[in-house]
């Protein structure tokens, strides 16, 4: 393979850099193309363009890999915590049993979320919307821990911040749950693990002891592993987009979960379950709401089907299929809202319009039966989704600071109105 490529414009001949990544991913460098030729190149929705060489996360889409810094997805659903997976993403490697012991006793130093950030989490209506109710805190954190703001930030400093924020996104998350159920906010025990903290303050009560079922606990651990890291998706590019301005952490992934919501990204979650309601409601016609999807004129798609890369299989959705299985089986859960899912996953399969077009489930398919299963809310999908793609935001932003990264600044081709004079409105 040849270091560059040639690009001919007219009669010019331009030579440009081939980068070759380490599982042989191929790009030409077009970082001077402009100053080059006076050319910038066109990709709508960045379909063809990398963004930034990173070492955190490897998918290939149309074979369908996913790897945390070298390993597979499928070992680290099945073998490790969620916070061991959170120490790999941001710093590099597995922890060792010290490694993981220190961090998790400082995350659980950081667990308490400063009292007068409640007076305004009060002033939320009870029914806004969570993902409304997350952003909003998470870029506050900012307001009430400025030590993230200064100027000059030493390496411990960002890892404090960095420390801070995975130890209160827990409790918040777990806050805005108890709001929408009206309950009171419980506070964190450190004795318990990372995900059994969040489920303590989360499903726990004043009054009593709750026992937390070790099948819940392992459940939200695989669902939170796949949902830690999936490279330069809307959302995590937002991340390294609003960092790239050297804004602060809290407010670089406030901006990101504000990207997650919406329901072509992380919000196909709760989409997924509304629609799988809608067609029970219906009737329970599967045919009809795949012929809606085919249809050019409706503008009704199969949420939780089809993805900007993988276009062969989602393994998290191999993954999380089977732990939806099993976790419906061990709860004892007969879900007919999962039963018009298989089906419709089963006609989908089968017909050229999603097989031309390479549209399988992705891992918001089956997230939402399992989080349903567990006891949360529609709307409170999405915020657990943030919870879990929390390590892969921070890793990222790390990275692009680390890597010193410059401004993140598209160009555009501009195609408005040319020269146009200014006329006052007539105001007779
Ligand atoms: N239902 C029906 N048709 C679909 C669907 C779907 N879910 N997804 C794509 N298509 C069709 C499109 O209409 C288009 O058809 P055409 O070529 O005849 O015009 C073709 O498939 C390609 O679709 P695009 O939108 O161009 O594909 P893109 O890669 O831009 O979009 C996306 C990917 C946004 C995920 C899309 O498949 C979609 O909207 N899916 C439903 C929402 C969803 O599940 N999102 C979660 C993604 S995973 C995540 O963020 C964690």
């Amino acid at each position: 393979m040849s270091d560059t490529v040639q690009l001919k414009i007219d009669d010019k001949t331009y030579e440009l850099p081939v980068v070759k990544g380490t599982e042989d991913e191929l790009a030409i460098d077009i970082t001077k193309l402009r100053d080059l030729t006076g050319y910038v190149t066109l990709d709508i929705g960045y379909k063809n363009t990398g963004a930034t060489k990173s070492a955190i996360t490897f998918l290939d889409g149309e074979v369908g890999i996913l790897k945390y810094r070298g390993y597979p997805i499928e070992q680290l659903a099945e073998k490790s915590s969620f916070l061991e997976v959170a120490y790999l993403l941001i710093y590099g490697d597995l922890p060792t049993a010290d490694q993981i012991g220190n961090f998790q006793k400082q995350i659980n130093h950081h667990t308490l979320v400063h009292e007068d950030m409640k007076k305004f989490f009060d002033g939320f209506p009870s029914d806004s919307h969570p993902m409304g109710q997350l952003t909003t805190l998470v870029s506050s954190l900012s307001a009430f821990y400025p030590d993230s703001l200064k100027p000059i930030q030493t390496a411990q400093d960002v890892n404090n911040t960095i420390i801070k924020l995975l130890a209160k996104m827990t409790t918040i998350v777990s806050w805005i749950y108890k709001k929408s159920m009206g309950h009171p906010v419980i506070y964190p025990q450190n004795k318990y693990d990372y995900v059994t903290n969040f489920l303590h303050m989360t499903f726990g009560q004043r009054t009593e002891e709750v026992t937390i079922d070790p099948v819940i606990v392992d459940a939200m651990n695989v669902l939170l592993i796949l949902h830690a890291d999936h490279e330069q998706n809307c959302s995590t590019s937002t991340v390294r987009i609003v960092g790239s301005s050297e804004s602060n952490l809290y407010s670089s992934v406030s901006a990101g979960i504000s990207a997650l919501w919406g329901p072509l990204h992380g919000g196909a979650n709760q989409a997924v379950i509304e629609m799988l309601e809608k067609i029970k409601e219906d009737g329970g016609d599967t045919d009809k709401w795949i012929n809606k999807a085919k249809d050019k004129n409706d503008p009704f798609r199969l949420m939780g089907f089809g993805h900007r890369v993988y276009k062969n299989f989602d393994p998290r959705a191999k993954i999380i299929k089977k732990a939806c299985d099993d976790i419906l089986e061990k709860l004892g859960i007969d879900d007919e809202v999962l039963n018009i899912a298989k089906r419709l996953e089963e006609v989908a399969l089968k017909d050229p319009y999603f097989i031309e077009r390479k549209l399988y489930p992705n891992v918001d398919f089956y997230s939402g039966i399992i989080y349903r299963a567990l006891g949360f809310p529609t709307d409170m999908f999405t915020v657990l989704f943030a919870l879990g793609r929390l390590p892969g935001w921070i890793a990222q932003w790390k990275e692009m600071k680390e890597n010193k990264e410059p401004i993140g600044r598209p160009r555009q081709i501009y195609v408005g109105a040319v020269d146009r004079d200014y006329v006052p409105i007539d105001k007779r």
